[in-house]
């Protein structure tokens, strides 16, 4: 996947998919994505057919549903279709991941101490019970500093999980998952990772990559809607892991309802214990396949473009930057600070002029994806240069 020379002049997906775009600037798809217009529908449509019960929505189309946003996914992360799982979070996703795993009292998990809470939550609950140790790599209070030697310093042959996300929520570091696998897997450990921030916008190739489990929520990059998620599994771990919430959607033949035994489906679906969420999950489906359908390849180099502009751009006005700058760190998350005294100045100009982004902590995270434009960037560079010009 190449970088581009300059940030394209027009966006890669159609601006008329996106609506909500004639009235505001949205830098913000890394807390929510926006719909594009033919999900929407989709989802519409759906729901008509889903109203009416099994008059219309039965069995036959159920399963077609989940057969679908399998396949989809499965296409985006390179993956098979029987090693992915249908969740409602990645929340959820992490959650039965760790619960499964099970680390016991001698062993360790290894994440980072600034991680989004649901990556590190799940196992520092389980830890409470099982008395395993969480290992956190100190990086929150020098986000640019981290690098994957940092982590590798807390992982030894007790390690049972190494778990992080793909992409960082705040700072938009992107780590190298087959360096990521090659630390795990020497020492036995399991690779889990969390590519809520990345999925739909980063080319991600699971086999590849060597990677155990992999996760993500359908509402920010694949600009579907909440309530979706998907749980990638390698048969091993699926064969390996013991689920630890079974129900009737569990089992290899749900059509039996037999209450007198579980015989746990032989796929990664075992993990799916309920009725899913069948709305977002038409979502899912239909907002993969709408990315799929532009490239993630594509998205990567038009995103990336942007983002360089806008950090090339914040520099120029003295601002600095949490995120790294550098390929292989990079991804489309841009967070940026200004002297305390602007900042507030700042957060009230850009929310004024309908610049939708994100306040973090002590920073302004800036999101880019296929439906902005370098005019989006310009624009926000635009309004932060007569707040500073004015300071
Ligand atoms: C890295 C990461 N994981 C998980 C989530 C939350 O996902 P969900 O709401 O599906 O549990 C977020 C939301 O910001 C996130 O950034």
């Amino acid at each position: 996947v190449t970088r581009p020379a300059h940030a394209s002049e027009r966006s890669l997906a159609p601006r008329a998919d996106f609506p909500t775009l004639r009235e505001c600037v949205y830098a913000d798809t890394a807390s929510f994505g926006i719909v594009p217009e033919p999900v929407r529908r989709c989802v519409a449509e759906f729901a008509e057919l889903r109203g009416p019960g099994t008059a219309l929505f039965d069995e036959a189309v159920e399963r077609s549903l989940c057969d679908q946003a399998r396949a989809s996914v499965a296409r985006l992360i390179g993956a098979e279709e029987r090693d992915v799982a249908l969740m409602n979070s990645a929340t959820e996703a992490i959650g039965q991941l760790a619960w499964s795993c099970m680390p016991g009292p001698e062993a360790n998990v290894v994440s980072i101490d600034h991680e989004f809470p649901s990556v590190t939550y799940p196992w520092l609950q389980v830890a409470r019970r099982t008395g395993a140790e969480v290992r956190l790599a100190n990086a929150a209070a020098d986000p640019a500093s981290f690098s994957i030697d940092r982590l590798a310093e807390l992982v030894d042959e007790r390690t049972a999980a190494i778990c992080l996300s793909h992409v960082h929520y705040y700072t938009g570091v992107r780590l190298d998952l087959a360096e990521l696998a090659g630390l795990a897997h020497a020492v036995g450990a399991l690779l889990v990772i969390d590519a809520t921030q990345s999925a739909g916008a980063v080319p991600i190739d699971v086999a590849e990559s060597e990677i155990d489990a992999l996760v993500s929520s359908a509402y920010k990059w694949l600009c579907g809607i909440g309530g979706a998620a998907f749980c990638f599994m390698r048969e091993e771990v699926w064969r390996r892991l013991d689920p630890p919430f079974a129900g009737w959607r569990s089992t290899q033949e749900t059509a039996l309802i037999d209450a007198t035994q579980i015989r746990l489906a032989d796929a990664a679906r075992r993990m799916e214990y309920q009725t899913p969420a069948h709305i977002p999950l038409r979502g899912l489906a239909a907002s993969a396949g709408y990315v799929l359908e532009l490239g993630v390849d594509r998205i990567y180099t038009h995103n990336t473009g942007l983002a360089a502009r806008f950090i090339e751009g914040v520099l120029e006005l003295g601002g600095t930057v949490v995120s790294p700058r550098e390929e292989p760190l990079d991804s489309s998350i841009v967070t940026v600070a200004f002297p305390t005294r602007s900042e507030a100045e700042l957060i009230h100009a850009l929310g004024r002029r309908r610049v939708v982004f994100a306040a973090r902590r002590e920073g302004l995270r800036f999101s880019w994806h296929m439906f902005n434009e370098v005019g989006d960037v310009e624009r926000v560079l635009g309004i932060m240069r007569g707040v500073l010009e004015r300071a």
